[in-house]
């Protein structure tokens, strides 16, 4: 088991940099800076046109890489995709599914679960991301986030569960100018367990580890990792700024 102050920080590029130029610049940069990350589990997720490029760079132990998407099918005729058996072949060992942005891009849940279930099938973790797109005074939003979890992981199994990482991504967050607050993190920390003890138990449900992803930056991520008890950020805009994305983990290594 990883230490229980041992964080998770996943960078996801989405589609950027422009060019490969810039991505390997990109995966450099940050490089230089990663004598500052001391305990932390620090994930690239570049585009993956850049994988091998950037993976390729980086000598460094420190930095781990992932995809941002797969497909469960181990090859086929799906023009333009990748498949999880790739990326495995590549040298990935995280891959981002359910994004909002590919749920945006008519993803659905079905497809997620048999997307989960290929990358844990060869060894990778699943960052399966959930989050609704709207709170409502009914409680609306936490059946919408039940239902999502209970489709997603229909195919993880009691031995299996713990080895997922959930990020959780309220949409309205993601990509905005302000993240949730801590206690909103908190509170939905403890729905998602509430909600996989039901699924699995109690005791596998709290070795599930969950992450936050929404405007994280470097003012709110102490606040958002300590208030929200969460074991992880999954970070955007600012793992293209090297210099805050590194900061960002200093930050949560001195809680
Ligand atoms: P953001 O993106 O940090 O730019 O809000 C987060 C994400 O999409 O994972």
């Amino acid at each position: 088991m990883t230490p229980k102050n041992k964080k998770i920080v996943i960078g996801n590029w989405k589609m950027n940099p422009e060019n490969i130029t810039a991505a390997k610049k990109l995966i450099g940069d940050i490089k230089k800076k990663s004598l500052a990350i001391k305990k932390s589990t620090v994930v690239i997720v570049p585009p993956s046109a850049f994988f091998a490029a950037v993976k390729g760079t980086s000598s460094s132990k420190k930095i781990l890489f992932g995809f941002q998407n797969v497909q469960a099918e181990k090859t086929g005729s799906l023009t333009g995709e990748v498949s999880a058996a790739m990326a495995e072949s590549l040298g990935a060992k995280y891959v981002i599914i359910g994004h909002s942005e590919r749920r945006g891009l008519g993803e659905t849940d079905l497809e997620i679960s048999k997307k989960v279930q290929a990358v844990m099938k060869l060894g990778m973790v699943p960052v399966l991301c959930i989050g609704e797109k709207e709170v409502d005074e009914h409680g609306g939003h936490l059946v919408f986030l039940k239902e999502q979890l209970k489709k997603d992981l229909v195919y993880v199994d009691m031995n299996e569960i713990e080895k997922v990482i959930i990020a959780y991504e309220p949409i309205y967050a993601v990509g905005a100018t302000h993240a949730i607050t801590s206690h909103q993190v908190h509170e939905r920390n403890i729905l998602i367990k509430k909600i996989l003890s039901e699924m699995y138990n109690k005791e596998k449900a709290f070795k599930v580890k969950v992450l936050y992803g929404g405007s994280v930056n470097i003012e709110n991520a102490r606040d958002i990792i300590r208030g929200g008890e969460v074991d992880g950020l999954l970070v955007g805009r600012d793992s293209l700024r090297p210099e805050n994305f590194i900061e960002i983990i200093k930050r949560i290594e001195t809680l």
